[in-house]
């Protein structure tokens, strides 16, 4: 065991082994490692840095800083992760949930607000750790959530999330295959299916390509299998006026915006840009 040393020489030392590991925000992840090691809060940490580490933290902080020079994302070393302003649990058994995917539920809930849908049964399709339909039920009253995947313990990681994050069961899970097991109609669907061309996913960062879950990330060779395959379900199980927000990668929003248009060519259908500008959603509002 090392010798006990005072926290902000630990935390400089460790910054300084990620950044040689090639990790971007060394700095802050050394903290974001040091704060979950100790148990300490940004602002005990920042009043203690003089003050010598426990030994147990700083054997816990050892282990933890050797996973993360391995490329094990940061999220999974803590157990968690922010999504819309809400801390999910999350596990390697789901993607990490990413800010892009905020913008699935600010269109849901807008389109909610906007059409005056209050009791609304809505479906997260691919669900993972659950982060979006869960975000979506805890900001909006009324809301009764279905989560599906096809992974067993994705779902467990999803229903843990529901029972800490929202404050009645107003959530199930179901395992299967995109709406097939789901009851419906819905009033909203949001799905963020796995959309990466399988090719790609060795030119990932490691984080992703050899830590994430990989029927999280890739359905096959095009990218766009399981979108459009989640496209010819929805005639028959979007309510009128019930809207589908689907997230995509960007250059898939042609083909999946023209066959969204022609399974339900009453629908008015759009494409949503993130903040980075880049087409990252397909809206689909039911005739
Ligand atoms: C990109 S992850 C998204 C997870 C979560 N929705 C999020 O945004 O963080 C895709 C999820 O879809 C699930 N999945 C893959 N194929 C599926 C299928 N055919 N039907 C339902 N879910 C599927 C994966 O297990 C994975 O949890």
């Amino acid at each position: 065991m090392n010798a006990p040393a005072i926290l902000r020489d630990v935390w400089l030392a460790a910054a300084a082994e990620l950044e040689s590991a090639e990790i971007d925000d060394a700095r802050f992840e050394a903290e974001v490692l040091l704060r979950h090691a100790t148990g300490l809060t940004r602002a005990q940490l920042y009043a203690s840095l003089t003050d010598e580490i426990d030994p147990a933290a700083q054997q816990r902080f050892q282990t933890a800083l050797a996973e993360r020079t391995t490329r094990k994302p940061l999220a999974y070393i803590t157990g968690t992760r922010e999504f819309y302003r809400l801390e999910f649990r999350v596990t390697p058994d789901v993607l990490i949930p990413r800010p892009e995917s905020e913008l699935l539920v600010d269109a849901a809930l807008d389109h909610m607000r906007q059409a005056r849908i209050r009791t609304a049964q809505v479906a997260d399709v691919g669900a993972g750790s659950g982060a979006v339909g869960i975000a979506l039920a805890r900001h909006r009253r009324g809301v009764q959530l279905v989560c599906s995947d096809v992974s067993r313990d994705a779902l467990l990681v999803a229903r843990d999330n529901a029972q800490r994050i929202l404050r009645r069961p107003r959530a199930e899970f179901v395992q299967g295959d995109l709406l097939t097991p789901l009851p419906g109609p819905f009033h909203c669907v949001v799905a963020n299916l796995p959309y990466i061309p399988e090719e790609r996913i060795d030119d990932l960062e490691p984080e992703v390509s050899e830590h994430e879950p990989r029927i999280a990330l890739t359905p096959g060779t095009s990218g766009t299998e399981l979108i459009l395959r989640l496209i010819t379900q929805l005639p028959s199980r979007l309510h009128p006026n019930g809207i589908a927000v689907l997230e995509i990668d960007p250059g898939q929003e042609g083909a999946i915006a023209a066959a969204a248009q022609q399974m339900l060519p009453n629908a008015a259908v759009d494409i949503l840009d993130d903040i980075s500008q880049r087409p990252r959603a397909i809206r689909i509002v039911a005739g």
